[in-house]
C-alpha cells in the first residue's frame, strides 16, 4: 500500500508554508539561506514569522526536492507544475532530481504518479528505495 503523505503547514499572514518531510533530501539550502525560520534543532523547526513574506516565497521556490511549497489565500502556488517534458538532473553527492510527471513502478508492480520534483536514491543507502531519504548525507556520499 502507498504511504499515505504527510503535510505540516506553517502560516504567516496570507502565506503557508507547506512542507512534506517525505520528499525532504535534507540538503539544507532552506537551513542555510533563511537559518532565523529554518531550525533543524527547534520545535517547530519552521518558523515563517522571522521572515517577510517575499523572503520566504523566494527561498521556497529554491527547494531542490518539492518538500517545500506554499499557498496564498489557501490556494496553492503550483510549484509542481504538470508538464510533459520530464527532466533529470544530477545533483552533486546527491539524489537524481526528476523534474515533470512520471510514473514509478516498484518491485512488487505497483505504479505510483509523481509531479514535480522527485529525488531518487544514487547513493544505496535510503531507507525507502527507489526514493532519497536525505541518507547520502549521513554517508557522506560521493558522486
Ligand atoms: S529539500 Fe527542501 S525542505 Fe528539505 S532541507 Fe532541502 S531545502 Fe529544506
Ligand atoms: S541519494 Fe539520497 S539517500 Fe541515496
Amino acid at each position: 500500500m502507498a504511504e499515505r503523505e504527510i503535510i505540516k503547514e506553517y502560516s504567516k499572514d496570507d502565506l503557508t508554508v507547506v512542507w512534506k518531510p517525505r520528499k525532504c533530501i535534507h540538503s539544507a539550502i532552506c537551513v542555510a539561506t533563511l537559518p532565523e525560520v529554518y531550525d533543524p534543532n527547534k520545535k517547530p523547526w519552521i518558523e515563517p514569522e522571522n521572515a517577510s513574506v517575499e523572503e520566504l516565497k523566494s527561498q521556497i521556490e529554491k527547494c531542490p526536492s518539492g518538500a517545500l511549497t506554499y499557498s496564498i489565500k489557501g490556494e496553492t502556488k503550483n510549484l509542481e507544475e504538470m508538464t510533459d517534458n520530464t527532466r533529470v538532473e544530477v545533483m552533486a553527492n546527491g539524489p537524481l532530481l526528476v523534474h515533470g510527471t512520471l510514473e514509478v513502478k516498484d518491485t512488487s508492480g505497483k505504479t505510483e504518479s509523481k509531479t514535480g520534483v522527485t529525488a531518487l536514491c544514487r547513493c544505496g543507502a535510503s531507507a525507502n528505495k527507489p526514493y532519497c531519504d536525505g541518507a547520502h548525507k549521513k554517508i557522506d556520499f560521493v558522486g
